[in-house]
């Protein structure tokens, strides 16, 4: 019981990677608070995991909903030990010439400003609990993604932002982590798929990225979500951990 008594606010928590790190979360002892701006599968996530856990709905772009939420949770119970900021968007996938304006602001409203809104509003939590902030970064945010330059700048800030968060809160011993995925088969993967020019071959395509040679399921993430927001991981801070089987590594692969 990794997290015993523990309680984490998780934003996307009711989808994909989100959904396994609540359950992963719930398995290792904690109380989840699930933050996401869809009511029909906050509803199903939150039958699944069970009534010690709570769901509230939440647009994380707008400051108002994240101080509420992090309201209810200290309403709810007491405290807040863990902010995993994990919702986000994708879409679209564009070069940044043919992304419009409106796509620029809600990308960067939704993966930047999420975590700028969650901090203002829960960093005293935080402070009073001595707790910790996960960010889902992405490996593109490393290593650009053609196709997808506005979604790769957002994940870029997001591993900037981690390591300027670290520094600014060690000092009151809030430790602040990103995991970097490569490719999660989720809905936002399915649908980024169907965004590019050969969808039948995406699956091939994804499962060819990773040096380990498949596109894996959420819960490989949530594994490691388990550790670094844990003791375990109490020396760890400001570090942005690929979670990608490798997909970094070496000279471009192809399927061939
Ligand atoms: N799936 C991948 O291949 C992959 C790879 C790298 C990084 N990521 C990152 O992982 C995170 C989760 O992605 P996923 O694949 O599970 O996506 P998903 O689309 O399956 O789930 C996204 C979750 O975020 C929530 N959400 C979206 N916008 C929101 C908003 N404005 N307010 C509140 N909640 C909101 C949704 O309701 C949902 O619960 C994202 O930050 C994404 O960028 C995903």
């Amino acid at each position: 019981m990794l997290l015993k008594d523990k309680v984490i606010f998780l934003t996307g928590g009711s989808k994909g990677i989100g959904f396994e790190c609540a359950k992963k979360y719930a398995e290792a002892g904690a109380k989840v608070m699930i933050v996401s701006n869809d009511a029909p599968s906050l509803a199903t996530a939150l039958s699944e995991l069970g009534e010690s856990h709570s769901a509230v709905f939440c647009d994380i772009s707008n400051a108002e909903d994240v101080a509420n939420a992090i309201d209810y949770t200290l309403l709810t119970y007491g405290k807040i030990d863990v902010i995993h900021n994990n919702a986000g968007i994708a879409h679209p996938s564009k070069p940044l010439h043919e992304t419009g304006a409106d796509e620029w602001d809600h990308l960067f409203n939704t993966n930047l400003k999420g975590i700028y809104h969650t901090t203002k509003s829960g960093l005293n939590a935080l402070i009073h609990s001595q707790g910790c902030i996960l960010n889902t970064s992405s490996l593109v945010g490393e290593i650009g993604q053609e196709n997808h330059a506005v979604y790769a700048a957002t994940k870029g800030a997001v591993n900037a932002l981690t390591k300027s968060m670290a520094l600014d809160y060690a000092r009151h011993k809030i430790r602040v982590n990103a995991v970097a995925p490569a490719g999660v088969w989720t809905q936002m993967l399915e649908d980024w798929g169907r965004e590019q020019d050969d969808v039948a071959g995406i699956r091939k395509y994804l499962d060819g990225i990773h040096a380990l040679g498949y596109c894996p399921s959420g819960d490989v993430i949530a594994d490691v979500c388990v550790f670094l927001v844990s003791s375990q991981a109490r020396f760890i801070t400001g570090v942005i951990m690929p979670v990608s089987g490798g997909a970094e590594l070496g000279y471009r692969r192809t399927n061939e």
